[in-house]
C-alpha cells in the first residue's frame, strides 16, 4: 500500500527544505485546508438544511448573494482573523480590505480569496470552488493597508483552490509546482493524490461563454473558429465544455488540457475587461497555470504582470495550455484595435521576480 501523504505531512515537508522556516507559512496554510473542509461540509448539506436559496443583500459587484456565499467568506474570515499569520485580507463578498480585529496580533502575509467561485451552481448542484492567493506585506505599519492586497500576481508567494464537486479537491502551489489533494471525508484529511499536476501537452476543450458572442471582439471571434479548427483544416477542433464556475473549469483543463476564456467586449465602451476579478480569481489561478506548465494573458501579456490598481479590478481572461493562450493574444493583436485602445491596465514587467519572491518568503517564514 502507498503511504497517505496528508496535506499537513505535505506542507511540512514542504518546510523543511528551509532551516530557517518558522513555521508561520505552513500553519497559514493549514488553516486555509481547514476553512475549505468546513465549507466543503456545509456545501455537501446545502440541499438538507436551510442554507439554500439567496439571501437579500447584494454584493458589491450588483450580484444577488447566495447564502453560502455568505457562510464561506465568514467561515475564511473566522479561521484566519485570530491566528497571527495574517496582517490583512480582502474576499469579493466585502467592499474593502478585511482588517484583523484589534484584539488580535498581526502578522506578515495578505489572504485574498474568492469565498465561493461559481456560486449560481449552488441550486443546481454543479461544482463551485474557492480560490485563495497569498502575499507577503509589503506596507510599513502593524496592520495591513490596501496596498497589501494590490500586489501584482508576480509576487504572490502561494495560491490555490478548492473545488467541491464530485469529491473535495485542495490544489495549491507555493511555487514549486502544483499538488492536488483529495478529501478523504471518513478521515476528515485531504490526502495527497495528484503530485506536480503538469497541463498535458495535448489539449482537449475550450471553455467560454459562447451565449456572449455577440458581444465579442473580431479578434475572439476569429480565435473561436480557430479553437474550432473552421479557418484551419489542419487544425482537430477542441470540444467545448463550460460549467459557468471558473474553478471547474479550470480543474477541467488543468487536467485534460485547454483553454478558458472570459474576454473584454465592447459592450459598455468604459468598461471593456470582461467579468473575472484579477486580485482574487484571476490571479491566483495564473500562478497556478505558470506552474503547472501553462500561461494566462488578459489578450495582450502576461496576468500575473498587471498591477491591481483597486480591489475588485475586472480583467479579461484566457488560462490554459501556453499557445492556444498565445494565439488568442495573436488574433486580438491583429484584429482588435478598437478595443486595444480602451483597454489599458497598469503593467509592472520584473523578469526573474517571481522565482525570487516564492523563495524568498520559504527561506524567512
Ligand atoms: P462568482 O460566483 O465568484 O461570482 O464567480 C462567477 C464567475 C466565474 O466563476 C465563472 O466562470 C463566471 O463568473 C461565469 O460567468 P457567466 O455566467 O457570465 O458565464
Ligand atoms: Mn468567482
Ligand atoms: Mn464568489
Amino acid at each position: 500500500m502507498a503511504p497517505l501523504i496528508t496535506i499537513e505531512r505535505h506542507i511540512i515537508d514542504q518546510q523543511r527544505k528551509y532551516p530557517n522556516a518558522t513555521g508561520a507559512f505552513s500553519r497559514l496554510l493549514y488553516d486555509i485546508a481547514l476553512s475549505a473542509k468546513i465549507i466543503a461540509r456545509e456545501s455537501m448539506r446545502a440541499g438538507l438544511v436551510d442554507i439554500l436559496g439567496s439571501a437579500d443583500t447584494e454584493n458589491v459587484h450588483g450580484e444577488k448573494q447566495q447564502k453560502l456565499d455568505i457562510f464561506a467568506d465568514a467561515t475564511m474570515f473566522h479561521m484566519n482573523d485570530h491566528t497571527g499569520q495574517l496582517c490583512v485580507m480582502a474576499s469579493e463578498e466585502q467592499d474593502n480590505i478585511i482588517t484583523i480585529p484589534d484584539q488580535f496580533p498581526c502578522g506578515k502575509y495578505v489572504l485574498v480569496y474568492d469565498p465561493l467561485d461559481g456560486s449560481s451552481n449552488i441550486d443546481v448542484n454543479i461544482g463551485m470552488g474557492t480560490i485563495f492567493g497569498i502575499h507577503r506585506k509589503i506596507t510599513e505599519g502593524e496592520r495591513g493597508a490596501l496596498e497589501d492586497c494590490l500586489q501584482p500576481g508576480h509576487d504572490l508567494v502561494a495560491a490555490g483552490y478548492v473545488i467541491y464537486g464530485t469529491s473535495t479537491m485542495l490544489v495549491y502551489s507555493t511555487g514549486q509546482g502544483v499538488h492536488g489533494f483529495t478529501l478523504d471525508p471518513s478521515l476528515g484529511e485531504f490526502l495527497l493524490s495528484h503530485e506536480n499536476m503538469r497541463i498535458p501537452e495535448k489539449p482537449l476543450y475550450y471553455s467560454a461563454n459562447q451565449g456572449n458572442q455577440k458581444y465579442w471582439t473580431p479578434g475572439v471571434r476569429r480565435y473561436v473558429d480557430w479553437l474550432q479548427g473552421l479557418d484551419a483544416p489542419d487544425h482537430e477542433p477542441l470540444q467545448a465544455r463550460y460549467a459557468g464556475s471558473l474553478v471547474s473549469d479550470f480543474h477541467r483543463n488543468l487536467l485534460r488540457g485547454g483553454v478558458y476564456f472570459y474576454p473584454g467586449d465592447l459592450r459598455n465602451p468604459n468598461k471593456p475587461n470582461g467579468k473575472l476579478r484579477l486580485v482574487y480569481e484571476a490571479a491566483p489561478l495564473a500562478f497556478l497555470a505558470e506552474q503547472a506548465g501553462g500561461y494566462a494573458s488578459d489578450g495582450i501579456g502576461n496576468i500575473l504582470d498587471i498591477k491591481p490598481t483597486s480591489l475588485h479590478q475586472r480583467v479579461p481572461y484566457f488560462i490554459g495550455n501556453r499557445n492556444l493562450v498565445e494565439q488568442a493574444e495573436r488574433f486580438i493583436q491583429e484584429y482588435d484595435p478598437e478595443w486595444l485602445a480602451r483597454y489599458k491596465p497598469m503593467r509592472v514587467t520584473v523578469t526573474g521576480k517571481r522565482q525570487t519572491a516564492t523563495m524568498r518568503v520559504q527561506a524567512e517564514s
